[in-house]
């Protein structure tokens, strides 16, 4: 039924109501008038709403890699401490120990687990990985394990298998053929029912008095449940659907402070990242636990292309953690020393970029796995180099830019100093990151109405509303920082969103951070998605990042007027989707009070009804204080996100109630 007929059809009934509405609407004391015009104010990037990935709250390792042991293979560990045996214990009076004094599985896992069995023992006896704080067992799933295992005189078997706490047994596999040699076993688990929680362990067992006064060593275990997509070695499904539930467009990775390293000898190594996981020699990463590198290089480039997302490449650029303190005792890498880290990185980008067929990287990458080159446009030039700049401007930018623009001249490079850095050559893209209270992302949603249209784009690379206070924004959970994002810090990053994207000739590409928090072990909060071994909950800026990307104009909408203090609690953007003629409204209240907007169009909606999605404290709204609730682990369904459709009696014009504290996008079909 066309708009026309349709109107014809309903006016007796709509109009009548219409016409109340709006005479009390004018008569509100907080009606505001809103027009949206048909002039496209420009074209909408692709890229603006992303991710950026490291591995911090056990986001990696325990988290969207789905690997279910943790401490798998040692690295990173010195061996014969306690600390070595991180996630493993002994049953019924085995001894353990990590030792690297016999050969390694490979020579990159230099580590092994020694199983020493008492000279008397009665029964089973072995050990047990707790996994990353539990193991979620689910019937119907598979499990693929293996381990490596070698004996002088124990010959076996060995049973492995999935079990809770207090002894009940899931799934079981027997292991045969133990010699004197390094072997890899395979195995599977289809556990027969789930487990009521996730209190269980991964465990091995051998006979007691067969084994007894035998030594036995193991290496790289390994258990996966099924991944997303079916991709081996590959995610954790539910939180991988979680993250592509957000249709991201950019990938940001592998950091971050994960990128630097605390020296140069630990950075992160995009060439220990590649191949069988049993070269992997895995790192100690800037945020106090070791990477097992499990999720590398090529895990995340596929993991980017299954979202539809562009990388965004971060490469190393001469400078560590270390070298954010004066006191650091690691220099940053001289200009004379710099090369080759210039050359490590124009290898990785032709392991990414180049044919497989007509280059020795391209060929690597071909032999492991994966024939076509990927697509790379962006690369990031380090983190966060503003608090290391005189060296990033005086020979760190230049040289890897230069050298590396020469060899791939379509790749476009991200500067991460501040913007006010002079540059040379001078940087086109800035990656600048904004972790601050609610109040400062309020007022920066104008931040970017006033950024120099001179040709260089802004790429806001992390951010977040981490605190009530200025003065907390980088504290502590004590001082006020969030533990989880809170509806009000949410509502004003939308705010400040309505802003990057009414300028997205200048930003173009954005990208909330950290990205996961595994809820027993994190070192930074708020994260978009909190998650333990079983569970997950989605903040309430999961979903303003949702809201927002997934629904997407091609073109931005003039609005009137323009989104300016003067409006404020109340923030918008409005765009047109070409494809699917469909016109959004996205609006942000983040003021105490609900607000109400006449808003006028000079174009008609061709459907009699509109559609919203809202985000908004449900029942109490006018209570102080209840804007700083989130959605937590134990009660994850506080502030959900409620879709609703509603009758538009005029084509041209709708007046809506955005409540308080609250994120709204409007869908109306328009043929702009
Ligand atoms: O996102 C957490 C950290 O914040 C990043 O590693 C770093 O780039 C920033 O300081």
């Amino acid at each position: 039924m066309s708009r026309r007929a349709a109107v014809v059809l309903g006016a007796a009934v709509i109009s009548s109501w219409s016409l109340l509405a709006t005479q009390a609407l004018l008569n509100a004391p907080n009606a505001l008038e809103l027009r949206i015009t048909t002039s496209m104010s420009g074209v909408i990037p692709s890229t603006l709403y992303g991710y950026m990935w490291e591995d911090i709250n056990h986001s990696g390792d325990g988290g969207l890699y789905a690997e279910l042991l943790q401490n798998r293979a040692f690295q990173g560990v010195l061996p014969g401490t306690q600390n070595a045996l991180t996630a493993w214990q002994p049953y019924n009076g085995a001894r353990l120990s990590v030792t690297n004094k016999i050969e390694g599985v490979t020579s990159a896992l230099p580590n092994s687990l020694q199983v020493t069995i008492p000279k008397t023992v009665l029964g089973p006896i072995g050990f047990e990985n707790t996994g990353y704080w539990g193991i979620k067992v689910q019937a119907g799933w598979t499990y693929n394990g293996s381990f490596y295992a070698k004996s002088d005189t124990f010959t076996g078997p060995i049973t492995a298998s999935l079990k809770s706490t207090t002894g009940a047994t899931y799934a079981t596999a027997t292991i045969e053929g133990i010699s004197s040699t390094w072997k890899k076993f395979t195995f599977t688990f289809e556990p027969s029912a789930s487990a009521l929680d996730t209190n269980n362990v991964f465990h091995v067992e051998v006979n007691g008095p067969q084994a007894a006064g035998q030594t036995i060593y193991f290496g790289m275990f390994s258990l996966f449940p099924p991944t997303y997509l079916g991709r081996e070695n590959g995610m954790r499904i539910d939180l991988a659907e979680a993250l592509a539930g957000t249709n991201p467009s950019i990938w940001r990775f592998p950091g971050g402070n994960n990128l630097e390293g605390e020296s140069w000898a630990t950075r992160w190594k995009w060439n220990e990242t590649i191949g069988p996981i049993e070269n992997r020699p895995g790192r100690v990463g800037d945020w106090g636990y070791p990477n097992t590198d499990g999720l590398g290089l090529l895990e995340y480039l596929n993991w980017a292309e299954d979202l539809g997302a562009e990388p965004i490449l971060g490469i190393w650029s001469g400078a560590s953690a270390q070298n954010y303190s004066e006191l650091s005792t690691w220099p940053i890498v001289p200009e004379a020393d710099l090369q080759p880290y210039i050359d490590d990185a124009i290898n990785e980008i032709e392991f990414i970029t180049a044919p497989a067929n007509s280059s020795e990287w391209g060929a690597l990458r071909s032999k492991y796995g994966r024939e076509e080159p990927y697509q790379l446009r962006y690369i990031e030039v380090g983190n966060e180099d503003q608090f290391q700049p005189d060296s990033y401007a005086a020979y760190r930018w230049n040289a890897f830019v230069t050298a590396i623009g020469e060899r791939f001249p379509d790749l476009e490079f991200i500067a991460t100093t501040y913007p006010s850095t002079a540059l040379n050559p001078p940087y086109l893209k800035i990656d600048y990151h904004q972790y601050e209270s609610i109040s400062w992302f309020e007022n920066a949603a104008f931040m970017f109405d006033n950024y120099p249209r001179n040709g260089t784009q802004y790429f806001v690379g992390e951010y977040a509303a981490t605190s009530t206070n200025d003065s907390d924004a980088l504290g502590t959970i004590a001082t006020g920082r969030f533990l989880y994002p809170t509806l009000a810090g949410s509502a004003a990053e939308a705010a400040f969103m309505t802003g990057m994207e009414r300028n997205s000739d200048v930003v173009f590409a954005s990208a909330y951070a950290p990205s996961l928090q595994h809820i027993r072990n994190y070192q930074w909060t708020p994260d978009i998605i909190t998650y333990d071994a079983g569970r997950l909950v989605l903040s309430t800026s999961y979903y303003v990042q949702q809201m927002f990307s997934v629904n997407r104009g091609t073109h931005l909408l003039a609005t009137s007027p323009a989104s300016t203090n003067d409006s404020a609690p109340l923030y918008w953007v409005a765009s047109h989707n070409n494809e699917t003629n469909t016109v959004f409204l996205k609006v942000a209240n983040t003021g105490p009070d609900d607000l109400t907007a006449y808003l006028f169009f000079d174009f008609n909606v061709t459907s009699l009804f509109g559609t919203a999605v809202m985000l908004s404290s449900p029942t109490l709204s006018s209570i102080t204080g209840v804007f700083n609730i989130s959605n937590t682990l134990d009660e994850p369904e506080n502030i959900i996100p409620v879709s609703s459709a509603f009758a538009i009696p005029y084509p041209d014009r709708y007046n809506y109630t955005f409540p308080a504290t609250s994120v709204t996008v409007l869908a109306l079909e328009a043929n702009i």
